[in-house]
């Protein structure tokens, strides 16, 4: 895809790999609009980039999902790409810590949120140019870490939506694309906790040139190896990822 001359809504573009994202599209002439909770988190990404476009959401809410939606289609009509990243990570110890709030909570901002808001603005996309749909899911989509299970079973799903909604969407000029993160280091699950994994440009700049490239998914090291493994490979990576005695 070409990088410059889009507007890109970008959940989550106040950290992180979204935020790198963000970066990039800005850099490439691209106009970007980035959401997510915390405004002091949005407001720092806009002291370093005054250009971007920036909105309060709580993507866990359905209702603030519809009001993203409606504002950002009024606000930027030329909308074209939604890169659905906004994402959390949870440690759960099975039973105990399954309460069903926070457990809800996970499903609704990693899954729910990505196809409720590819169903809203998939009538908007449709009569852009160059429309595309990017979700970002995980190298954990394909063998999970036992440690974080809800989080690798909304990453899972999310891949096999993606691959329908590609399918199911490909009569249409909406390009729909993965973005498979391995590990890296970001402040995914709470500041601190995922120092491990690559540098965040690394990985970005991995996904900008598979943008360039047109590729439909974009994996990178470990993910690129996960996302085209046998089931054997993919027991064997379970067996290993998971070794820690429980
Ligand atoms: N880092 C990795 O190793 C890795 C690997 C595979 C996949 N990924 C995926 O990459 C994506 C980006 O994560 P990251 O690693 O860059 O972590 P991050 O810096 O924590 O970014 C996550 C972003 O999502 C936003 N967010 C979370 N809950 C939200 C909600 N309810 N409503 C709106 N925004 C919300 C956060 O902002 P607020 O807290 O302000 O809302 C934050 O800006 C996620 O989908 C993650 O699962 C990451």
């Amino acid at each position: 895809m070409q990088l410059a001359s889009n507007t890109v809504l970008i959940t989550g573009g106040a950290s992180g790999i979204g935020f790198a994202l963000a970066e990039r599209f800005l850099r490439a002439g691209s106009e970007v609009i980035i959401c997510g909770r915390r405004e002091e988190k949005l407001a720092e990404a806009r002291a370093k980039h005054p250009g971007l476009k920036t909105r309060v959401c709580d993507l866990a809410k359905e209702t603030q999902r519809a009001a993203l939606h409606k504002w950002v289609t009024n606000e930027f009509p030329r909308l074209n790409v939604l890169v659905n990243n906004a994402g959390i990570q949870r440690r759960v110890q099975l039973p105990e810590d399954l309460k069903w709030k926070p457990t809800h909570e996970e499903i609704a901002i990693n899954l729910e949120a990505p196809v409720h808001l590819s169903a809203l603005f998939i009538p908007h996309l449709k009569k852009q140019a160059h429309p595309a749909i990017m979700n970002v899911t995980s190298g954990l989509s394909f063998a999970p870490m036992a440690n974080v299970p809800i989080y690798c079973a909304t990453k899972a799903a999310l891949h096999s939506f993606t691959l329908s909604l590609r399918h199911q969407l490909s009569p249409t000029p909406i390009r729909v694309i993965e973005i498979i993160p391995p590990a890296v280091n970001t402040d995914l699950g709470g500041p601190g906790l995922h120092t491990f994994g690559l540098p965040v440009e690394e990985f970005v700049n991995a996904v900008m040139v598979g943008l360039q490239e047109g590729s439909p998914e974009i994996a990178y090291g470990y993910s690129q190896r996960a996302s085209r493994a046998s089931r054997a490979e993919l027991d064997e990576i379970f067996q290993r990822m998971n070794q820690v005695a429980h």
